[in-house]
């Protein structure tokens, strides 16, 4: 066994599609299971970052393909999987990444903004998840779903509420759909970031105030670069984790332990 213990991290020859992986967390994601030897499809609503994020993981020797996606589209959603096995073969990962966070009161928050942000971070996100099992389950397969959650869906991040509420979506869709479908070897996971640069957060991030706060709430004291995310999705997408699932791995330089 203990020569064995060097592949718990291979990924040769699985396929796995990474939503909203045309830039930040799910770029480095996309990099890091292909260097692992996965065949990447990229789920991108932005055809140039689509292409783009494609181009750069085959200039990295990793085979990818970019299907223009917008995962809120449920016929563009089907289309995507379809897409994805008609060229790889069948899916083994999905990265449920593409999400979208907002920082306004939450007394102020427009309700047409509400529903944009529960369609995308929690209803395409559940669908992804369906779309995935559904397949696996037919063809007696499992596979492994890694969800984007957030610190935000399990402590109070001020000023975010929906997108707190769509992230604790997250964790408890991870956490049930694990429980059901463990029968059929489908493991459901989640990542927890804390404060990570990628342009969903730089305005945040560069405002006087978010130094202090990062550094009196994060231990590190200091936000995440987007590759720091890679290493806890290897995990849960390979064999290493094996006896892993329904778990909320919080990669958040202990924002959540303090
Ligand atoms: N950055 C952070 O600090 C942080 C912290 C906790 C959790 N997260 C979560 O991690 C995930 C990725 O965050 P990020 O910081 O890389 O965000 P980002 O905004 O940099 O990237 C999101 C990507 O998703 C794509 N996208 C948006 N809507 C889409 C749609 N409808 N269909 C397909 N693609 C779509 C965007 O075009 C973009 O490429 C999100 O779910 C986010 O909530 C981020």
């Amino acid at each position: 066994m203990t020569n064995s213990y060097r592949q718990l991290f291979e990924l040769h020859d699985q396929v796995a599609i990474v939503t909203g992986g045309g830039r930040g967390i799910g770029l480095a994601i996309a990099e890091g299971l292909g260097s692992f030897g996965a065949k990447i499809v990229i789920g991108e609503r932005d055809p140039v970052l689509a292409d783009n994020a494609a181009c750069q993981l085959r200039e990295q020797g990793i085979e990818a393909m970019a299907v223009v996606t917008d995962v809120t589209d449920h016929a563009q959603l089907t289309a995507l999987f379809d897409q994805a096995c008609a060229e790889f073969g069948e899916l083994d990962i999905l990265i449920n990444n593409a999400g979208v966070s907002a920082r306004i009161p939450a007394e102020d928050y427009p309700r047409a903004d509400l529903q944009q942000m529960i369609d995308l971070n929690l209803t395409a996100v559940f669908q992804g998840m369906q779309e995935a099992a559904r397949r696996w389950i037919a063809h007696g397969k499992g596979g492994s779903i890694i969800n984007l959650a957030s610190f935000a869906g399990v402590v109070a991040d001020p000023l975010s509420a929906p997108y707190a509420a769509t992230k604790g979506a997250v964790v408890q869709l991870t956490r049930t759909c694990a429980v059901e479908w463990a029968q059929h070897g489908i493991r459901v996971n989640a990542i927890g970031p804390g404060y990570v640069r990628t342009e969903m957060t730089a305005h945040t991030l560069d405002t006087p105030e978010a130094g202090a706060v990062i550094q009196a709430k994060t231990a590190l004291a200091r936000a995440a670069r987007p590759d720091e995310m890679v290493g806890a999705a290897i995990y849960l997408a390979s064999e290493a984790s094996s006896y892993t699932t329904g778990h909320i791995l919080m990669v958040d330089g202990g924002w959540t332990a303090m």
